[in-house]
């Protein structure tokens, strides 16, 4: 049991997030349980072990209140989930400076901010921080450009923390989802028009239909990410990357490819898909 164990999970509302929540405490922790709606942390403190605490990861006056609040509660923390995440998706070349800002805003610069403002409390205990990565962190896909450029970054932000923290005993951990079936497709749906007249839009709008379609009814269901997030936290010595999805060996395959190797791979997936 880890009775005495709290974690701070960001962007509880739905999906990965909000299945970790279910899962970390059931599994034996205590959870802040983080969302920016009123509706969702209603929703949340009704589950057991759980407190709710109203956080968007780019707003500082928000991460503020909630490090003040969770140091009033006197409770410590073990662990904090950087869950919360956006896709800003269409071709790189339609996509203006605000829309990479968009981008970068929550999946880097908020989880900077928010990690750095309750660092004392993981240093005070020894504890761990781990981060939502995604498959998109290490095989960058066309015309989600800017998600992967954040969780690219992601990576090599957790890499360089953990080096850091190496010796103080905290330990970072990135879990690198596949496709789960949530919420994330779904509001992805409407860049699918955003980019009417452009040189990409046949291609972008096939690839993206069929990475909704395929995310919606063939990913992972979320409850198999909170499983993994709970292992994460609760072994004495975790891995540093969870690759977990349907296909771990496309990914090896990706991984051992040179990059023309992997460039014509997916060429050749565009073309069977527009042609
Ligand atoms: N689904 C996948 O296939 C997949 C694959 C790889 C990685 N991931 C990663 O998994 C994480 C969770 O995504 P999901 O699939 O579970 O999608 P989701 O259901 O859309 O969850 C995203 C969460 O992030 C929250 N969020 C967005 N902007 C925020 C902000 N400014 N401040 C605080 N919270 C914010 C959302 O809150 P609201 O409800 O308030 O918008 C929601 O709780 C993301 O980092 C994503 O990149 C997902």
């Amino acid at each position: 049991m880890q009775q005495d164990k709290w974690i701070l999970v960001t962007g509880s509302s739905t999906g990965i997030g909000r299945a970790a929540v279910e899962a970390l405490s059931t599994g034996g922790f205590k959870v802040y349980a983080s969302a920016r709606n009123p509706g969702d942390l209603e929703s949340l403190s009704r589950l057991k072990n759980v407190v709710p605490v109203q956080l968007d990861v780019t707003d500082e006056t928000q991460i503020a209140s909630a490090v003040a609040f969770v140091r009033k509660q006197n409770t410590g923390l073990f662990g904090l989930l950087n869950n919360a995440g956006i896709v800003a998706a269409g071709p790189l070349m339609d996509l203006n400076i605000n829309d990479l800002r968009t981008q970068f805003e929550v999946n880097l610069f908020g989880l900077h901010a928010v990690t750095r403002g309750f660092f004392p409390f993981l240093l005070a205990s020894r504890g761990r921080i781990v981060m939502m990565s995604s498959d998109s962190g290490f095989f960058a896909t066309p015309f989600v450009g800017a998600y992967c450029a954040s969780k690219f970054a992601l990576e090599g932000y957790s890499d360089s923390l953990r080096r850091e923290l190496n010796g103080f005993g905290v330990d970072v951990v990135l879990i690198q989802p596949g496709r789960v079936k949530t919420p994330i497709w779904d509001k992805g749906a409407p860049f699918l028009n955003r980019f009417p007249g452009s040189m990409f839009e046949k291609t972008a709008v096939a690839l993206g239909k069929h990475a909704i379609q395929r995310g919606k009814t063939r990913g992972l269901e979320a409850s198999v990410l909170g499983k993994v997030i709970e292992h994460a936290f609760f072994v004495k010595k975790p891995k540093i990357r969870y690759l977990v999805s349907r296909n771990n060996f496309r990914y090896t395959l990706i991984k051992l490819l040179s990059d023309r190797r992997v460039d014509r791979m997916v060429q050749a997936e565009i073309t069977a898909l527009t042609k």
